[in-house]
């Protein structure tokens, strides 16, 4: 880390403390902590993290109130229209988009990865047909470190971008592996011919009965929803990543961690929670009820595919997706879906309502992305699975930039303790 730019001074009784203070490229400095509570016997206390930076990282910049997120500086906007997913991984991996011929490679070494280990068709077989597939994904994907114990020492750079090419591979083929056995239909093996986002979609629409053909509008739709959804700075399920990753434990697990941390309706549950939301609200005219519900303080009620942590303004990936969202019913022939029309409307009357002006809510990643997905055919219950098999690179980019820190330390949070002072042991009988 490069030298404070200034310092802050901090006093607690009689002690004055100073605290160094560091810039970054872009966004807030950082006040220096980690000698605070040697120095004043204080903890600091912010159990969202709202105001904590835990790392410092070159991967992702996200500027909340202009609406901005930079992928190793590229603006999600211009990646989501003129690259693709693969090429995306490339970027977030190893800092720089690649040439045509480390593209060419990159996804040829991605490519030889897809397969599972045949015994791993096992692991479904123990699971119930209506298993979410959120809840298969997080055990197969955990289950990995079984298979692949020649790239599960964390200290081998090598074994380190094995681990990496082979879940950036294998995500999708568990995914559809997991889809495939909710609907009793049998797995359909990944098809080197296709690229990552046409693979995914015939392993999961394909049958072995007859040929399937991926519509390249289609393809390109999931590329681009995969591309915005691969990696968000610091939120909670990268976060999960980082501190699974900060013990020490291999890379399949930490991926598993964050797998299980994403299926929270808060997080990436949301995207599925949001169209059954649309559903229910079902027709144009039941939304004030709704709006009514989310601004009730008494009511747990919130719109989901609304607000977000950072962004206090429209979430780029958000106005993306509703793009391709018109794009991709348009080209089905279902513009008038009745769910995409209220989801329109809600975001329109939202958007003028005092409430979320004040709060600054507006739609983030997960409230156009279901409405896509639901068009091509995915059930709500593979949205989440589609977000964590996309943000995959993203948790496996920042676990390798903490992993190569050799300053890194084992994450260990404390507290302020709240529950009862020293008191003596009583034996049942007297109580
Ligand atoms: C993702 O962090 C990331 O980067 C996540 C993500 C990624 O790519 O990794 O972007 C993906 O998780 C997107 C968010 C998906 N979640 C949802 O759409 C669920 C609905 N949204 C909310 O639960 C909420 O907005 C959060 C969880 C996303 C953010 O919550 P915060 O930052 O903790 O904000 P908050 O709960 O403190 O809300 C601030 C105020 C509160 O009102 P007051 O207590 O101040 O009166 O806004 C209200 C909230 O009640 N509010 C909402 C609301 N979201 C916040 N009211 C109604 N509907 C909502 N959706």
């Amino acid at each position: 880390m490069a030298e404070p730019t200034k310092t802050a001074t901090l006093t607690i009784d009689d002690k004055v403390i100073e605290l160094p203070i560091y810039s970054g490229t872009l966004g807030p400095d950082v006040l220096d902590i980690r000698k605070l509570y040697g120095q004043a016997d204080v903890f600091t206390y912010d159990p969202g993290f709202t105001s904590t930076a835990a790392c410092d990282s070159a991967i992702t910049y996200i500027d909340g109130d202009k609406g901005e997120l930079l992928h190793r500086g590229y603006p999600i906007d211009q990646l989501a229209e003129q690259s693709n997913y693969l090429e995306v991984c490339f970027l977030l991996l190893y800092g720089e988009l690649p040439t045509g011929s480390q593209l060419k490679d990159f996804e040829q070494r991605v490519t030889r990865h897809t397969m599972v280990h045949e015994q791993m068709h096992n692991f479904f077989r123990g699971f119930r047909r209506d298993a979410p597939p959120m809840a298969t994904m997080v055990g197969v994907v955990g289950a990995l470190s079984a298979f692949y114990h020649d790239s599960t020492d964390i200290a081998d750079p090598w074994q380190r971008e094995v681990a990496a090419i082979r879940l950036i591979a294998k995500l999708p083929t568990i995914a559809a592996m997991a889809y495939k056995y909710s609907i009793g239909q049998p797995f359909v093996y990944p098809k080197n011919s296709l690229g990552y986002a046409a693979n995914f979609l015939h392993m999961c629409f394909a049958v072995p009965c007859e040929d399937y053909v991926v519509n390249p509008i289609l393809a390109k739709a999931m590329d681009r929803i995969m591309t915005l959804h691969a990696d968000h700075e610091q939120n909670a399920s990268t976060s999960t990543v980082r501190l699974a990753g900060s013990s020490g434990a291999n890379p399949f697990a930490c991926i598993a961690a964050g797998i299980a941390c994403l299926w929270g309706p808060a997080h990436g549950g949301a995207n599925q929670a949001c169209l059954e939301m649309l559903r229910e609200i079902g027709t144009v005219d039941r939304i004030p009820e709704y709006i009514r519900k989310a601004k009730d303080k008494d009511d747990p009620f919130r719109l989901m595919g609304f607000g977000h942590r950072v962004y206090k303004n429209f979430d780029p990936r958000a106005k993306v997706m509703k793009e391709s969202a018109d794009e991709v019913l348009n080209l089905l022939g279902v513009e008038n879906n009745p769910t995409l029309q209220v989801a329109k409307e809600l975001e329109r009357i939202a958007l003028e309502d005092e409430y979320f002006v004040s709060k600054k809510l507006y739609p983030n990643v997960d409230f156009y992305s279901g409405i896509i997905l639901d068009a091509m055919g995915f059930p709500t219950s593979m949205f989440t699975p589609i977000f964590a098999l996309s943000r995959t690179v993203g948790w496996i980019s920042q676990w390798k930039e903490m992993i190569s820190d050799p300053t890194g330390k084992i994450g260990r949070p404390r507290q302020l303790y709240t529950g009862s002072a020293f008191r003596d042991y009583v034996d049942v009988r007297h109580r």
